[in-house]
Formats: structure tokens, C-alpha cells, sequence
């Protein structure tokens, strides 16, 4: 797949091997980066994690998980050195394609300061369906998450 920047995309599933270079990728784009845990729970099918590789390299992955009918996109991460060249937008668009045959909707929960991510999901059709109050730790103490969704008719 091409990106609509042109950059060539190679999309795998995560392998135990990958996570400390994923692990790694997160920590530079996240103040509150996942456990190993949460990516080894990807490994035994509770969630389903998938790569993006570009010349061999994993620039950027995401997670979802499905129950109910319903979706739940869990983590999503770009490399900062191939940011703003679509490489998010494919890979939300593997997930929709993969979650779409269990789920009619897909909810996520992000951060209120995360300005450049809630930019991000609006432009790929998510709306807010409501907030959870001091959601996540903050440096500064707590902090409320945005619900939005996004329907996968
Ligand atoms: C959100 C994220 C995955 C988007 O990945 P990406 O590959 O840059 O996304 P795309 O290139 O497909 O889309 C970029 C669009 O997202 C928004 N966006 C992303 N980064 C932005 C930034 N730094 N400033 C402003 N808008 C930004 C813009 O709408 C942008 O479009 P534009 O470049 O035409 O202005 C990436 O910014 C990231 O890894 N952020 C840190 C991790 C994170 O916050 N994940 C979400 C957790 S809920």
C-alpha cells in the first residue's frame, strides 16, 4: 500500500519479537506509553495488533479489539520521522477493514490535550460521543478522555 505521500507501507501482525522496538517507537510519542503486558495480550488474540514497515522498519502500528458488536481502537502510534504522510491514516483504515465484519461501531478514548490526534480523528470521520472525567494520569495530576466513534457501515 502507498501512503498519499508515496511512501510504500508493508503491513504485518505482531510478532513477540516486535515489541520492544513498538514498545520504543511509543516512548517517543507518548507521555504514558503501554506495559509490555497490554502488547502481549495482543499475542494470544484479545487484541489484535498489526505493523506498518517501511523499507523494513516499523514506523508505526495499531491495536483494536472487538467484542459485542462493538470496536474499540485501543492504541495507535506513528514514528515522529514519518508523521503527517499518512501512514496513520492507513493503518486506521486496515483496522476499520479488519473490525468491520465483528463491529457496526468503532469507539477510541483520547486525551483532551492531544489536540493533533482528536485533528487526526476528526478528519477520518470519528465524532465525540461523550468524555470520562480524570480518565488518564497526567503530569499534572489527572486528565478527562474524549469518547469518539465512528461508524463502519
Ligand atoms: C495521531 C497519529 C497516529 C497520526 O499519524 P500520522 O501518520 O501523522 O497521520 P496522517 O499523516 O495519516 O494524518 C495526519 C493528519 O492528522 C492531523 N495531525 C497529525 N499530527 C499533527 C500535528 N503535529 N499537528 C497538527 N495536526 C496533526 C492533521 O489533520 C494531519 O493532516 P495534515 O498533515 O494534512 O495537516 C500520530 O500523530 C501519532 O503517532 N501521535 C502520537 C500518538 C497518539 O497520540 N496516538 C493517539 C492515541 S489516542
Amino acid at each position: 500500500m502507498q501512503t498519499r505521500a508515496g511512501l510504500g507501507l508493508h503491513f504485518r501482525s505482531l510478532e513477540a519479537g516486535d515489541i520492544a522496538s513498538v514498545m520504543a517507537l511509543e516512548a517517543q510519542v507518548q507521555t504514558h506509553p503501554w506495559r509490555r503486558s497490554s502488547y502481549e495480550d495482543c499475542l494470544d488474540g484479545r487484541h489484535h495488533c498489526w505493523l506498518a514497515e517501511a523499507e523494513g522498519q516499523v514506523v508505526g502500528f495499531v491495536v483494536v479489539a472487538w467484542a459485542g458488536g462493538d470496536g474499540e481502537l485501543l492504541n495507535i502510534a506513528v514514528a515522529p520521522s514519518h508523521q503527517r504522510q499518512g501512514v496513520g491514516e492507513c493503518l486506521l483504515s486496515l483496522a476499520v477493514e479488519q473490525v468491520k465484519p465483528y463491529a457496526s461501531m468503532l469507539f477510541l478514548e483520547v486525551r483532551l490535550s492531544n489536540r493533533n490526534a482528536i485533528q487526526f480523528y476528526e478528519r477520518e470521520q470519528f465524532f465525540e460521543v461523550g468524555q470520562r472525567p480524570n480518565y488518564y494520569p497526567s503530569k499534572r495530576g489527572r486528565e478527562d478522555a474524549l469518547i469518539l466513534a465512528r461508524e463502519l457501515s
